[in-house]
């Protein structure tokens, strides 16, 4: 390029070489540009993406290259190279940006594509389980009382000698214990023989504040052999009531209420004079057949009479035991075996169904 002579003079000299310079750099920037965005317009894959952004981009990377060489241009001429090449980068940037979006939407189409549901397939069947018919039997008692006010109550199934018998009133050498072949576990503990216990360790626990008014469902366990009415381990659901003035007449239209919703409102309830050493009077329950209806059947071996539990009025011994004056307060009490009332309820004629885990029995009770 010729120099007008003109401008050889001065200051001037100067401004024409950095016109200069400015210009050539320019170009270098421009041309970076356009092969920068010649290369991304092919790029097909994130990875080139990024290779070619650290090329041009990155701290080592072309366009920081060409900036550096800045360091060599006066006051006047850095701002503009300055906007020059942030107009470069941030076009460069751009079109990193399009195809960087482009890129993720085409995963997620790919994902989509990949992952996609259909909706329209028949659902997988997952088998529906169901309460065991003791688990039904319980909780069907328990609602029942429950909506009568009562509480549910438990206690430990290792019991001592005191609360299985002495508490109440089954004294050491008492005869009524050998009607209970137990399994001891210490001289003075044993697996609990009947629900019974926890009569008087729940009016322990309540300190003479009336009225009591528990069920306990539990686990009892008796030195028997194992047949079809027999189990070493059966269950049975206690019931105890304490308070002022509480009467033999409300034990009967408690239970009376009780049977009339477990099996029926035209069920009855018959009362037979027994004996247990934690009640006196003591009673034997029978409710009429649900089967036959009292008529006789194989159910009730034609005795129209199903019995279901003993009860009584508690024992003054008892209600010492339990920590209340027999001379202001009294009560009533009731067992029941569960397995006896589900045998009953269901026509289920051995008892060693409940305990052999066959699904296929188990089965049948599911929605009843
Ligand atoms: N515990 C008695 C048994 O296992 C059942 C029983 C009878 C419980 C009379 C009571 C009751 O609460 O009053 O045979």
């Amino acid at each position: 390029m010729r120099l007008p002579a003109e401008r050889f003079v001065g200051v001037e000299i100067y401004k024409w070489i950095e016109g200069g310079r400015t210009k050539v750099m320019k170009e270098k920037l421009e041309a970076l540009k356009v092969e920068a965005l010649a290369k991304l317009q092919e790029v097909t894959d994130p990875q080139t993406l990024n290779d070619l952004r650290v090329k041009y981009l990155g701290k080592k990377g072309e366009l920081t290259e060409v900036l550096r060489g800045m360091g060599g241009l006066s006051a006047e001429e850095r701002p503009v190279i300055g906007q020059v090449a942030n107009l470069v980068r941030s076009a460069i940037e751009d079109v990193i940006a399009v195809k960087q979006e482009a890129f993720v939407q085409q995963e997620t189409q790919a994902r989509l594509q990949a992952e996609k549901v259909d909706v329209t397939l028949p659902g997988r069947a997952l088998p529906q389980g169901g309460l065991h018919p003791l688990s039904r039997v319980i909780r069907e008692i328990e609602d029942i009382f429950i909506g009568m006010g009562y509480k549910v109550a438990e206690g430990p199934e290792v019991e001592t000698d005191y609360y299985n018998f002495e508490a109440l009133n089954l004294p050491k050498n008492h005869p009524a214990r050998d009607m209970q072949d137990s399994f001891y576990l210490t001289e003075d503990l044993l697996m609990r023989t009947q629900t019974s216990p926890v009569q008087v360790r729940t009016m322990l626990e309540m300190n003479g504040e009336t009225p009591v008014k528990i069920i306990c469902p539990g686990k009892v366990f008796r030195r028997d052999d194992d047949d079809a009415t027999h189990s070493f381990q059966f269950h049975q659901i206690e019931g105890l009531v304490i308070g002022r003035n509480i009467r033999m007449s409300d034990l009967k239209g408690t239970l009376q209420q009780f049977v009339s919703e477990m099996f029926g409102p035209n069920t009855r309830i018959r009362l037979r004079p027994s004996f247990f050493p934690f009640t006196e009077p003591s009673v034997e329950v029978d409710v009429s057949c649900f089967k036959c209806g009292g008529d006789g059947c194989r159910l009730c071996k034609q005795s129209g009479w199903l019995e279901i539990l003993g009860s009584g009025m508690v024992h003054p011994n008892v209600l010492r035991a339990g920590g209340y004056d027999p001379e202001v307060y009294s009560g009533f009490a009731f067992g029941m075996g569960v397995e006896r009332i589900a045998m009953l309820k269901y026509g289920i004629d051995d008892i060693r169904n409940f305990y052999i885990n066959d699904m296929g029995f188990v089965k049948q009770f599911k929605g009843i």
